[in-house]
């Protein structure tokens, strides 16, 4: 009977110390993935990135002026008279948390989310789990979505396809055109090449997003091709030709290679001369200085190729005092400016902040997240100028990039500064990337482990940032980007939706193209 007795406080006490030591195990893994930074600070915040953190009435006085805010909140159903759409190319919501820190440490807005309608747009192409510029231009420019690397066509051609590209019965229109069918002006304005993927979905049918000049095509369909390339579509297309504002860069598509030395062009022609020649009010202009002086009253049309490819990046313009450029926002300026001169029923804006997916594409965050700051000064620009009554504002991304913004650096701090220390006693950076040339920088393949990151981050504009998989060229991401819409029927644009349903939302604020207009469907009958 006592060894029975033994045996059952044995049997419950070793119960007990399982239970315990599971509970360690527990609070230990518990610790590992949320650490408590018990050895860093002794209770108390180091940083703080407002006055009054950490107070109640701070975040209960901010949490109630938000909800007043809300709750004042009137749907605008005018009808937008002009429609602006901004678009930051690979500018996913990471991307938008650390801009917010690179303009000033963690509690700047970048223009955009003040407005107050939201919503997310899911970006996959027919083809591609994460897709790219082109199809995804097609998508939310002219309202189908298609196949990877193509633009201005539907998904029965898929990329490179020369012969089906012929039959235009294939081919896809924007809402450029949507609204020019409708007496509304339209026009692009980006910092990459004209011809390059964004814009081109605004004018462009292409089978390949690089047949941006003739000897483009020939390389892939032979001499006999009998296609347009892009930057002819842009001259002489049924919607390039009627646009009336076309800014960025891109020279080198438009001339032959013999007439210009960064020519690309081998047909012998002069795309931007031969524009001129059709009327002397259709200007062209080549520096910001000249864009500046440009006289309207003597202004149809407005081409601005300001670089032989894309434009710099805004902080190479800076560091360049032989700088020709206008910047995003003054090219924003510009064309509104033009627009609102026009005596046609308002217009159509494309505006794109081209060079933050370059920047993550060479895993350089930094210049990616200057983009992103630039793209939103242009927003705040055209806001000021246009007024919510009659301007519907919408403003998005195409896709994301594999940007990851990591680890637990204390508010206030920099967002680039490093958080110490991995496993293998070195800190590391905080934003980094899934894949891209970063690898090649950061690890030492031949000792197998990690360079410090203070060898490689020096603070400058091309740092290049880690990436965890060598590829040459960082990828896009697939998850969804956000959608920021201000103006007439902004409430259409919150919910989860598919890309190709933005300009379909657009088209039914401005009342055009061919589905539900806002002007047919007033609620008492009445047409505005
Ligand atoms: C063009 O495409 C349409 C739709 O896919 C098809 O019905 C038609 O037969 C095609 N025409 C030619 C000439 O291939
Ligand atoms: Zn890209």
């Amino acid at each position: 009977m006592a060894k029975l007795k033994t045996i059952l406080i044995l049997t419950l006490l070793m119960a007990a110390v399982a239970t315990l030591q599971a509970h360690l195990e527990e609070d230990m893994e518990e610790e590992r993935m949320h650490p408590s930074f018990k050895e860093e600070k002794s209770g108390k915040i180091l940083l703080m990135a407002r006055e009054g953190e950490d107070t109640n009435e701070f975040w209960l006085n901010m949490g109630k002026e938000f909800v007043r805010q809300q709750q004042k909140q009137q749907q605008n159903t005018n009808v937008a008279k002009n429609v602006i759409m901004f678009l930051g190319d690979g500018m996913g919501l990471t991307t938008l948390v650390a801009a917010r820190n690179y303009i000033d440490a963690e509690h700047t807005k970048l223009s955009f989310e003040e407005f107050p309608y939201i919503g997310l747009s899911k970006t996959y192409s027919v083809d591609k789990i994460v897709p790219d510029s082109a199809t995804t231009a097609t998508a939310y420019l002219c309202g189908v979505k298609a196949n990877y690397g193509t633009i201005g066509v539907n998904a029965a051609i898929l990329r490179d396809d020369c012969q089906a590209m012929k039959n235009s019965s294939n081919h896809v229109y924007s809402i450029a055109k949507w609204a020019m069918d409708e007496g509304k002006s339209a026009g692009f304005v980006t910092t990459t090449r004209v011809t390059h993927a964004s814009p081109s979905g605004v004018y462009a049918h292409t089978a390949d997003r690089d047949w941006e000049s003739n000897a483009d095509i020939e390389q892939v369909c032979g001499a006999d091709h009998g296609l347009d390339d892009i930057a002819q579509q842009l001259i002489y297309g049924e919607v390039g030709s009627r646009l009336k504002v076309m800014m960025g860069g891109g020279k080198s598509a438009f001339i032959d290679k013999t007439l210009y030395s960064q020519g690309w062009r081998t047909d012998g022609r002069n795309l931007i001369e031969e524009y001129q020649k059709q009327s002397p009010k259709y200007q062209y202009v080549e520096t910001k200085e000249q864009l500046e002086q440009l006289d309207f009253s003597q202004t149809e049309r407005l081409l601005g190729v300001f670089n032989d490819g894309h434009l710099d990046y805004h902080l190479d313009s800076l560091a360049n005092p032989e700088n020709t450029q206008p910047t995003l926002e003054e090219m924003t300026k510009k064309a509104i400016e033009f627009m609102q001169l026009q005596k046609d029923k308002g217009y159509f804006l494309f505006i794109e902040g081209g060079r933050i997916d370059m920047g993550h594409h060479d895993t350089k965050a930094r210049l990616a997240l200057d983009e992103t700051k630039e793209f939103s000064q242009a927003i705040a620009v055209a806001r000021e100028m246009t007024s919510e009554e009659d301007t519907l504002i919408v403003v998005t991304s195409d896709h994301s990039h594999t940007f990851s913004v990591a680890g637990y650096q204390d508010r206030g701090s920099d967002i680039f500064s490093l958080v110490s220390n991995a496993d293998d006693k070195l800190p590391y950076e905080p934003l980094s990337y899934a894949n891209g040339e970063g690898y090649y920088k950061h690890f030492d393949v031949k000792n197998s482990k990690r360079v410090n990151p203070e060898e490689v981050l020096k603070g400058e504009a091309n740092d290049v940032f880690p990436a965890t998989v060598p590829l040459d060229s960082e990828t896009h991401g697939g998850e969804d980007v956000g959608v920021f819409a201000s103006g007439p029927w902004s409430h259409l644009f919150t919910g989860v939706y598919e890309q190709n349903a933005i300009p379909h939302m657009m088209a039914y604020a401005a009342c055009v193209g061919e589905g539900l207009k806002a002007c047919d469907s007033l609620s008492d009958g009445s047409m505005k």
